[in-house]
């Protein structure tokens, strides 16, 4: 981060960058790691939709959480039957906008029944994917109950189902189970056992599927300092290294969805310091567009302070106490002078909650400096409850390759 790059984001500021070439060497870099998989990038972790077109132009599909995400895929230009459209709770209304238009994957039973009603009130044979919960987890052999998915206990309804409906035809399997991960053995375990279970489970339904879809898993250290980043190529080789057991597989198309690991970390968030106070001996940095700009560092201190146990299960609320650095700078660019004091660094809202970083060693700040805050490539802007208190929300700003910045 150079002193003239900051000197231009200063004015722009609440504002998140991203990295064009960040982004660009993550998509390239997963691509070679698994060369026989397909990869969807999850929309949610973030939908700025420069980045949906260097998505498209690497030739990734997109995982579609919503209605909404099918509609921002399209508009970036990815073709629909690599748009995959997976979540719970999806209604008639969902189903009916996105049908054909994507690959909607099941999620219930009772939305087969409305994908069945859809494709009959059209008279067409819609092929669809669904989405199971195993009968494990992604570190245990026992599965849990879950919101997502068909439980594999429940694959012979299931089948019964589907021998009803004459419109619908399955031709992909559909698996998440947890974000997030940095092992690279327990993520092979997890393909050894997916590949097993989509296999059992395409046997149960009695059919040949085109796509399986093992859904995330593949996370990136936050906090380099206590974390270790994956060996893509290694990971990639585990991968592959399942491929080709089982015969009724044999035509699938692998698919791997990620979102972080492609933009965590070519997202910056800027926000300028407007307020320094000290009270009863405590030093608070305040900052525009805390919580309301970028709610992920502020969640990591409530959560910390009210739990510390199932850390896994939180994200992408959640990562680590360590997840986000902040750096200081003046306006001009250049690094926010020593000594380091302790402080806290807040948001301008109306709740003590509000908290970007407690206890932490910033240089001096005064008002009118910058707070450069990591990782905000990812469940950042699309994760913050932007609307909050009516300020106004932070731009987004794309550092494209030649240096140029787009907004
Ligand atoms: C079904 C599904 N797929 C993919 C992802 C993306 O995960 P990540 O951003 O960790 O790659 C998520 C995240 O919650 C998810 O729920």
């Amino acid at each position: 981060m150079t002193p003239d790059f900051v000197a231009r984001i200063a004015p722009l500021s609440p504002c998140y960058v991203y990295e064009q070439s960040v982004i660009r060497k993550n998509l390239s870099r997963l691509q070679s790691a698994f060369p026989s998989c397909r990869f969807l990038y999850s929309v949610k972790a973030n939908p700025f939709a420069a980045i949906l077109s260097d998505i498209t132009r690497a030739g990734f599909g997109t995982d579609a959480a919503s209605a909404g995400e099918v509609s921002l895929s399209l508009k970036a230009g990815i073709a629909p039957n690599n748009i995959y459209f997976s979540a719970p709770g999806k209604t008639a209304h969902d189903i009916a906008s996105t049908i054909g238009s994507c690959r909607i994957i099941a999620d219930s039973l009772h939305e087969i029944e409305l994908l069945e009603q859809e494709a009959f009130s059209r008279k067409k044979i819609e092929k669809i994917g669904v989405r199971l919960n195993p009968d494990f987890s992604m570190l245990s052999e026992a599965g849990a109950p879950s919101k997502f998915g068909i439980d594999a206990q429940e694959l012979d309804e299931l089948q019964a189902l589907l021998a009803r409906c004459s419109h619908l035809t399955v031709t992909g399997l559909h698996m998440h189970l947890q974000s997030q991960m940095l092992d690279v053995e327990a993520l092979s375990r997890y393909w050894a056992k997916s590949f097993e279970f989509f296999n059992r489970a395409a046997q149960r339904l009695d059919i040949h599927p085109d796509f399986l879809n093992f859904g995330s898993g593949i996370g990136l250290a936050y906090d380099q300092a206590h974390e270790i980043d994956l060996d893509l190529e290694k990971l990639g080789a585990a991968f592959e290294k399942h491929l080709g057991k089982f015969d009724r597989l044999a035509h699938a198309q692998p698919l791997i969805e990620t979102g972080r690991f492609v933009v965590c970390r070519a997202g910056t968030y800027f926000t300028p310091v407007v307020d320094v106070k000290k009270s009863c001996g405590k030093t608070f940095v305040v900052v525009r567009n805390g919580v309301n700009g970028f709610l992920r560092p502020a969640l990591a201190n409530l959560i910390v302070s009210n739990n510390t146990q199932a850390r896994d299960l939180q994200e992408p609320f959640y990562t680590n106490r360590h997840a986000f650095e902040l750096k200081a700078f003046r306006s001009d660019g250049t690094p926010a002078p020593a000594p380091l004091e302790r402080v806290d660094v807040v948001g301008n809202l109306c709740t003590a909650l509000d908290v970007v970083a407690a206890g932490v060693d910033l240089p001096q700040v005064r008002p009118g400096d910058l707070i450069a805050v990591s990782n905000a490539g990812s469940y950042a802007y699309s994760l913050s409850p932007l609307a909050f208190s009516s300020h106004e929300p932070p731009k987004q700003a794309y550092l494209l390759e030649n240096g140029d910045l787009a907004c």
